[in-house]
């Protein structure tokens, strides 16, 4: 694959989407061509399913059900989106990928590791990131901001994954530091505490190594 797969990982507010935008603006202006997408979502079908995994009324939602409709959004954005941009020597940043799979439907809700590693397979048939940013950050201080942000663009509801107790996002972190730990090459863990600028030059450094490889 000629182009570069990069991802953003980590607990809501921890600032994915700050971060993508500020690494996107610095490959462009390096004369990259940048490809940004999220999950879920990043297509048209990706989105319509989005609708349906954030919607606060589907409170009836399985743990399961939730997992395959993850899994089926990307497999979407993997055939659609990814995988086309990736073979045309583009940057791909995504907010969310695999991992937020592994770290919210496994940590989070418990479902059994290894089957949702076999759905990650299933749904990425062999895209893997070249390199995931794992933004580290107390659930509690990244609920706090997006509450922020919340104050600012009025009529921002909550998604039924935000709506969850402080309990599941604690394990939700728990689950992204665990990652960290177990693909040391691939993950790399950034402490999302600290203010943008110096934030966004420390994972510029990490997106350089990978680019000099
Ligand atoms: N390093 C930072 N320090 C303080 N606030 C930040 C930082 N990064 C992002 N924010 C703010 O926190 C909120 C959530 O950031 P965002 O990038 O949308 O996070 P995410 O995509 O991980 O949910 C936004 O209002 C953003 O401006
Ligand atoms: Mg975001």
């Amino acid at each position: 694959m000629k182009g570069k797969f990069i991802t953003f990982e980590g607990p809501d507010g921890a600032g994915k989407t700050t971060q993508m935008k500020m690494l996107g603006e610095r490959l462009e202006a390096m004369g990259k061509k940048v490809v940004y997408s999220r999950e879920p979502g990043g297509t048209r079908i990706s989105e319509e399913i989005r609708k349906v995994l954030l919607n606060p009324s589907n409170i009836e939602m399985v743990d399961r059900t939730e997992a395959l409709l993850y899994a089926a959004a990307r497999a979407q954005h993997v055939e659609e989106l990814i995988r086309p941009a990736l073979e045309d020597s583009k940057f791909v940043l995504c907010d969310r990928f695999t991992d937020s799979t592994v770290a919210y439907q496994g940590f989070g809700r418990g479902i059994d590791m290894d089957l949702l590693n076999k759905l990650n397979s299933m749904a990425t048939a062999g895209i893997v990131p070249d390199l995931t940013i794992i933004l580290d950050i107390d659930p509690a201080l990244g609920i706090r901001r997006i509450s922020e942000k919340r104050v600012t663009d009025s009529g921002m509801e909550k998604d039924r994954i935000e709506l969850e107790h402080i309990n599941f996002h604690k394990k939700v972190r728990d689950g992204f530091l665990h990652l960290a730990v177990a693909n040391p090459g691939r993950c790399k863990l950034v402490d999302a505490k600290q203010e943008m600028e110096a934030l966004a030059n420390e994972i510029y450094l990490l997106v350089k190594e990978v680019l000099d490889k």
